[in-house]
């Protein structure tokens, strides 16, 4: 049976999902919700908000979606799911209930206590001076936490007393993050290497995907501020077999078991972000999506038919394995100048064709889009271009992703030289 798909998103994931998406012999029509320039070649951008619930669900029932797969986070936060499931319409992606997850790290903090995953020590405030005279007495080194979303911003490494009273101020007194940081989570320092898990599940079953290594920071060799990642390489050579199979058991398999006996089956794909510690991985904070670029690199390797994978997670029969490539997938980010605090848009990019003229590299566009005078693609957001490159070995995924981004260019065009660099 053939079917229509609906896809929630505008970004660089959102265009590797379309990417991999129309590779499906079962796919009748593909829409994407707003999308970008690189989507609208695989399928109809439709110019909703993926924040636009009432419009997304009218839309699926309107044009029969047979499948709809979310990408970004605030829709599965604000209840989408459910929406779909009241009119009968197939969706991927976590509900409102199970996307606390990562919507409230003391939800997840409170679960994991429960089910016995790994984590960091931690302690909960709901008042400012409680949580002062707590830093005061424990000290430093610890991570203060925002409790709500706060667009990857709500996390502070105090190494410096001060840094981690300033830090309180900043989300309980001047409330930078709203209501977010009302509640925080004071949590012990873990000291290790980061590594992304993804597994796709139907609430019961669980198909775990590579290993991917996010690179978080904007400049080389970890300095600078945080991004929403700046590249990823997956598998990841030092986190594999043994340490991947004890990750799903304590991580994944508990996560799930202790979601579905609190009612709140979770269905979709789970990320759990882990330190890997001299005491074993532990996990730093769940999402309950896609990681973008970890999405990026996933659709280069998936050899599985998504739109098969993505459906039987949605109708809670995901019965088969799901299969990936051989090799590795580098994915370096092109990003604007002035990201992250304030990305200038507006300048002419080329080079992408012959850029994916290099083999096994293919350019997923994240922040772009079509100058309505002169017809040009632009750079219009933070994160600009995914350049994506698949190898036999990470160091032939990593050379063919750089020597593609030689041939990419727009004004003050920023990346990182390392991607891959330190996953030996
Ligand atoms: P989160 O959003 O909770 O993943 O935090 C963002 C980043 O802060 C992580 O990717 C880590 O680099 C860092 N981080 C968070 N929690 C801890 C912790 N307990 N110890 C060390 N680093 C942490
Ligand atoms: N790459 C990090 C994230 O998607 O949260």
């Amino acid at each position: 049976m053939s079917s229509n798909v609906l896809i929630v998103g505008g970004g660089g994931r959102e265009h590797a999902l379309a990417w991999k998406m129309v590779q499906s012999p079962r796919l009748r029509k593909l829409f994407i919700a707003p999308g970008n320039p690189g989507t609208a070649e695989f399928g109809e951008n439709v110019s909703l908000l993926p924040t636009d619930l009432q419009g997304l669900t009218d839309f699926a029932e309107a044009n029969q979606i047979d499948l709809t797969v979310v990408g970004p986070e605030d829709p599965l936060a604000a209840g989408l799911t459910s929406r779909f499931h009241q009119r009968g319409l197939p969706i991927f992606g976590s509900s409102c209930t199970a996307a606390s997850l990562e919507c409230s790290k003391v939800f997840a903090k409170h679960l994991m206590d429960a089910a016995g995953v790994p984590t960091a020590q931690y302690r909960v405030f709901r008042d400012f001076w409680s949580a002062w005279d707590y830093i005061c007495a424990t000290g430093v080194p610890l991570v203060i936490k925002a409790n709500g979303l706060a667009a990857g911003k709500g996390v502070f490494v105090c190494r410096e007393i001060t840094e981690a009273l300033r830090a309180l101020v900043i989300l309980m007194r001047d409330r930078v993050f709203g209501s977010a940081g009302d509640t925080v989570v004071i949590e012990e320092l873990l000291e290790g290497r980061e590594v992304s898990i993804h597994a796709f599940t139907d609430g019961l079953r669980y198909c775990l995907m590579p290993p991917a290594q996010d690179h978080k920071t904007l400049s080389d060799g970890g300095r600078g501020p945080n991004t929403g990642g700046m590249g990823v390489v997956a598998p990841v050579p030092w986190f594999s077999g043994p340490e991947n199979e004890a990750a799903a058991r304590q991580i994944v398999e508990r996560t799930l078991e202790s979601m579905r006996y609190r009612g709140y089956e979770f269905r979709g794909c789970l990320y759990p972000g882990l330190m890997v510690t001299a005491n074993g991985s532990k996990v730093l904070e769940y999402n309950v999506r896609f990681g973008d670029p970890e999405a990026q690199v996933y659709m280069r390797l998936l050899r599985s038919d998504l739109l098969e994978v993505t459906e039987a997670c949605a109708a809670g029969g995901l019965t088969q394995p799901v299969d990936w490539y051989d090799g590795f997938a580098v994915c370096v980010v092109l990003a604007a100048p002035g990201y992250p605090e304030k990305p200038i848009g507006g300048s002419p990019i080329d080079g992408i064709e012959r850029a994916e003229s290099v083999p096994g590299v293919v350019v997923f566009h994240s922040g772009t889009k079509i100058n309505q005078i002169t017809g040009e693609l632009i750079t219009a957001g933070g994160r600009v271009l995914s350049v994506t490159a698949i190898g036999a070995t990470l160091a032939e995924a990593q050379s063919r992703a750089y020597r593609a981004i030689g041939f990419i260019h727009f004004e003050e065009m920023h990346f990182r030289r390392d991607i891959g660099a330190y996953c030996q």
